[in-house]
């Protein structure tokens, strides 16, 4: 199969965005481009989508698969948190939409030398940007017993953390080479106390994936900036895969909803509380979640959910 992963909730993004004709589109997390190519099809003509990736080889497929529409096509590898700078590159000025469909795809457990897999005899490394930043073996290695443990209890909400740093740093006293996936799992493994229905690392590789990306400060970072990019009636649409990252979502919508004090029914905001921020209707309260049909299909999808708001008011930078 050329491309491995499956785009989550692809119906549901599809009638959430209800992509039209001429819209400026952005994908965030491109990946291998699937939601991307059902988008595109449907934006036809005039229409622009801008695709961005931290991950140069995601990057590339992405851009084989969408090769029929390139003209209309613009990639750029690096952070959504930066993609202020890529609307700029790209001469626009405002988004109709965006997704974000966070975390890793399925070609980061599959592809050799990625380091995420706790399957893997390799060293665990787990950077979507291979060229930057410190791999997880190195920064394992070097990290004092105490921000390990608090990694692994803030970013996974592990309650056995302590017990798993400590379990890592003896073991790599006693066997100094970069830690494998497959031998952090089983030291993660023998210090758990609870038992779960997940593989025990689960919650473990999260956290330190989390951090070696920064992921939550993207996150912000991104929300913050697209909020700020979406034009009137633009919306914006978010897939979370777990609980940190998805009370983050949550939390920023409902602020910039909050921010009005109209009447719900307005169809226009009058008071002067939205002076200098977008305003948004948060879609559906709690989001949206996978088919069970989907879940069967493709148990990644499982704790995937779909938030989304639309701007009432906009303020474009
Ligand atoms: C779940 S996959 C997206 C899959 C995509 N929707 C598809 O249909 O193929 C998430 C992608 O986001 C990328 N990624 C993670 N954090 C990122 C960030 N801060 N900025 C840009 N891309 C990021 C990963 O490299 C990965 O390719």
């Amino acid at each position: 199969m050329k491309y491995l992963h499956r785009p989550v909730m692809l119906e549901e993004v599809l009638s959430f965005f209800k992509p039209f004709s001429g819209m400026t589109f952005l994908d965030g997390t491109i990946g291998e481009g699937g939601h991307s190519e059902a988008i595109v099809e449907k934006i036809i003509p005039g229409g622009t989508l801008i695709g961005i990736d931290r991950d140069s080889s995601n990057l590339a497929r992405a851009s084989e698969r969408l090769k029929s529409y390139a003209s209309m096509v613009k990639l750029f590898q690096g952070s959504y948190g930066s993609m202020k700078d890529f609307l700029k590159s790209a001469g626009l000025k405002g988004f109709d939409g965006i997704l974000l469909d966070l975390g890793f795809s399925t070609r980061h457990i599959f592809d050799a030398g990625r380091g995420f897999s706790f399957m893997k005899d390799e060293p665990v490394d787990m950077r979507y940007d291979s060229s930057a930043g410190v791999p997880a073996h190195r920064w394992l290695a070097e990290a004092p017993e105490d921000e390990i443990a608090g990694v692994i209890r803030e970013f996974g909400e592990e309650r056995d953390a302590r017990r798993i740093a400590k379990r890592i740093k003896k073991s790599l006293e006693e066997e100094s080479s970069p830690i494998t996936g497959l031998r952090l799992a089983k030291i993660v493994s023998s210090a758990k106390r609870t038992k779960t229905s997940k593989n025990p690392a689960t919650k473990t590789f999260q956290a330190i994936r989390i951090f070696i990306n920064r992921e939550l400060e993207e996150l912000e970072k991104g929300l913050n900036a697209g909020l700020h990019l979406l034009v009137e009636g633009g919306r914006f649409g978010v897939i979370t895969y777990h609980s940190t990252e998805d009370r983050i979502v949550k939390k920023k919508f409902r602020e910039y909803e909050r921010r009005c004090t109209c009447p719900t029914d307005f169809p226009v905001c009058i008071c002067n509380e939205s002076e200098k921020t977008p305003l948004v209707s948060v879609w559906k309260g709690s989001g949206s979640s996978p088919s069970s049909e989907e879940i069967s299909s493709n148990p990644s999808a499982r704790s995937a959910r779909l938030r989304g708001c639309e701007i009432r008011k906009a303020f474009l930078e």
